[in-house]
């Protein structure tokens, strides 16, 4: 039996049982329920007869009539479907069903709560979601994007479905780049060449580069003034070039070990750079509306303490091995898969022959203090699909180590949510024009400014600030859907110009579906003094489901229980959008043919008015949920 209100659902499980029983002997077979094809013969059809007729030696018609007369039998399909019989069955076997009105009624009357049908969880998980993983003195850009939004409703969907969320932001904040960049900044800051006090996020990013070419060597440039023999100018400028650059990653060098030991100015500067960096990534989110808050931030640098343990557990547990002066786990037993099943070609590197710890090492050591000191009973990670290779050795790794273990003994599920890039319109990866990463401020900006002239076009009428306000939840929201529409693991294309138009699978006609519905119950309030405040009684109006606009509104609303689980399930944010999508559809065939203030009856304006109230509910729902801003009116 399906555990669902979703109609569909109850319909796949009857007729899945129904086949079963009427042919016992080909085991589970998918009754391949669809839409009817013509409206006028049902609502849905089971196409399952044809395929079966040659595996059970039958003509289908034969086989559709054994299935209905199991199904017509069935309360369960009773309750929501007219009686079959050998009527519903149509052309070569096609089964035909119709829905009842009023068990579509009942059912829409059940879900009609606070929490719109969902179920609390049968078990409340602990569920850890890393996203955003931005890296200090970096400006965010567009790679980042993805990895704030995917993982910002990955952990509403878990927390709207009543599980508890931990967010982790994994800040790359360690390691030799980073004191390259803390030097530099340190050298700058005693020189009086800079102040710490009024540093901005765009002076470290400019810094960062900066380090990062000055502790390079140009070592080929050297060899070419050789080879070619471009004279004894050229060969001293390159001297000094890596004179230079040896003398400077020395120093970098020296500042790391400097920082790793607490040293009070490298760490202080450094201190400096982390919070510019995490205040400004905070108010970037925010920007996005995306929750990724300071305390959600834990830094590579929050691990460095114990790493060293960590490798010291791995080898005399004998978990970790030496091979070639490194340290590694080797991934090639039979337990050691990846997501997919396969086998893991290579080790799982924890230390360097040099000594240094490696991301890897890092991450194992966030997943053991995800599983054991937050108590997560599930870690899911937003992050590029690049680094796939790199989250099946680390989770391997850390199932053989035994980190992911949890107090009753069962490994916590491990779950890279990858995703893939963003192109420009020229398939290539998006860029600005002079080929730099796009920042994401300068990327809300366009898009809200984009917003706003389409805003100011439609909207004339409300008040400038207004329409400021609105044009910035559309842009936001027009880049966020843009993004969770697709796929995850696909790349995809970035167009302002598709994004941010009201017409086709966008955010601004979703959101505008969500105004429209607000201006009709503004509309009974004001031109047919219907109260609609909270609590009104419209909202307990019977519901009355004839007109199959009507029908195919109510079962688009009923699947939405089943859609926020199929998104948390498979971690897909495409999946809810598409049911935002399907329902808004639905919404606009509805009002084109049912008038709802207009018709024709008291009872009906009610019923409809209910339907308005609760499909904008379940709108306002499903993109909070993706993370989505929305405005009442527009
Ligand atoms: N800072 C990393 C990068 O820019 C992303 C961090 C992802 N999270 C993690 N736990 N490794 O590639």
């Amino acid at each position: 039996m399906a555990d669902s209100s979703d109609p569909i659902a109850l319909l796949d499980s009857a007729f899945r049982g129904a086949t079963a029983a009427a042919f016992p002997e080909i085991g589970d077979s998918d009754p391949l329920i669809t839409a009817s094809k013509q409206a006028a013969l049902g609502d849905f059809q089971s196409n399952v007869a044809m395929g079966l007729s040659k595996r059970v030696g039958k003509p289908p018609r034969e086989v559709a009539t054994a299935i209905v007369a199991k199904a017509a039998a069935m309360p369960e399909l009773q309750q929501i479907a007219e009686p079959l019989s050998d009527k519903s069955i149509a052309g070569p076997g096609f089964i035909n069903i119709r829905l009842k009105g009023e068990a579509l009624a009942a059912l829409l009357s059940a879900m009609d709560t606070p929490s719109l049908g969902v179920p609390a969880p049968d078990v409340k998980e602990t569920i850890a979601v890393d996203l955003c993983g931005v890296n200090l003195a970096k400006q965010m850009h567009v790679g980042h994007l993805r990895a704030t939004i995917i993982g910002d409703a990955l952990a509403r969907v878990f927390e709207r479905l009543g599980h508890k969320v931990i967010r982790q932001n994994h800040l790359g904040d360690w390691g030799l780049p980073i004191a390259m960049v803390t030097a530099k900044i340190a050298a700058d800051a005693n020189s009086g060449k800079i102040n710490l006090d009024t540093l901005k996020l765009d002076d470290l990013d400019k810094a960062y580069k900066q380090a990062q070419r000055e502790c390079t060597a140009d070592e080929a440039g050297l060899a070419a003034v050789e080879r070619f023999q471009l004279g004894p100018k050229a060969r001293a400028e390159l001297e000094e070039q890596v004179r230079g650059a040896k003398e400077k990653l020395a120093a970098a060098k020296l500042t790391l070990v400097k920082l790793q030991s607490h040293d009070p100015e490298i760490y202080a500067v450094w201190q400096r750079i982390a919070k510019i960096t995490v205040d400004e990534c905070v108010a970037v989110c925010g920007r996005l509306h995306a929750t990724v808050r300071a305390e959600d931030t834990a830094g590579e640098s929050s691990y460095s303490n114990e790493l060293a343990e960590i490798v010291d557990d791995l080898v005399k547990r004998g978990i970790a091995e030496e091979s070639d002066g490194a340290l590694v786990v080797r991934l090639d037993g039979p337990d050691d898969l990846d997501d997919r099943g396969q086998k893991i070609t290579e080790p799982c590197i924890v230390r360097k022959s040099d000594g240094g710890f490696l991301y890897a090492t890092t991450d194992l050591a966030g997943i053991r203090r995800r599983v054991r000191k937050f108590g997560a009973s599930r870690l899911v990670y937003a992050v590029d699909a690049r680094q796939s290779l790199h989250f099946q050795q680390v989770f391997a790794a850390a199932r053989k180590a035994g980190y992911a273990r949890k107090p009753n003994g069962e490994n916590a599920p491990l779950r890279h949510a990858g995703f893939g890039m963003v192109l420009g319109e020229d398939g290539r990866p998006f860029k600005t024009r002079s080929g730099d990463n796009v920042k994401l401020t300068d990327l809300i900006d366009e898009a809200h400014q984009r917003a706003s002239a389409e805003v100011n076009r439609r909207s004339a009428a409300l008040p400038e600030a207004e329409r400021d306000r609105i044009a910035e939840v559309v842009g936001v929201a027009a880049i966020k859907y843009a993004d969770l529409c697709n796929d995850r693991m696909k790349d995809y294309v970035f167009s302002f110009d598709r994004m941010v138009a009201f017409e086709g699978n966008t955010g601004p006609y979703l959101l505008y579906a969500f105004a429209r519905i607000n201006s009709i119950l503004r509309k009974a309030q004001a031109e047919k003094s219907i109260d609609t405040g909270p609590g009104a009684p419209f909202r307990k109006a019977a519901l009355h489901i004839v007109q199959p606009q009507e029908k195919t509104l109510a079962l688009a609303i009923l699947r939405y229980p089943g859609a926020l689980k199929s998104m948390a399930d498979a971690c897909e944010p495409h999946r809810l959008c598409g049911f935002l999508y399907d329902l808004a559809g639905a919404f606009s065939s509805f009002y084109d043919a049912c008038p709802v203030l207009a018709a024709d009856n008291e009872s009906t304006v009610l019923s409809r008015l209910r339907l308005c109230d609760l499909t904008g509910r379940v709108l306002r729902d499903g993109l909070t949920t993706l993370g989505l801003p929305v405005v009442e009116r527009m």
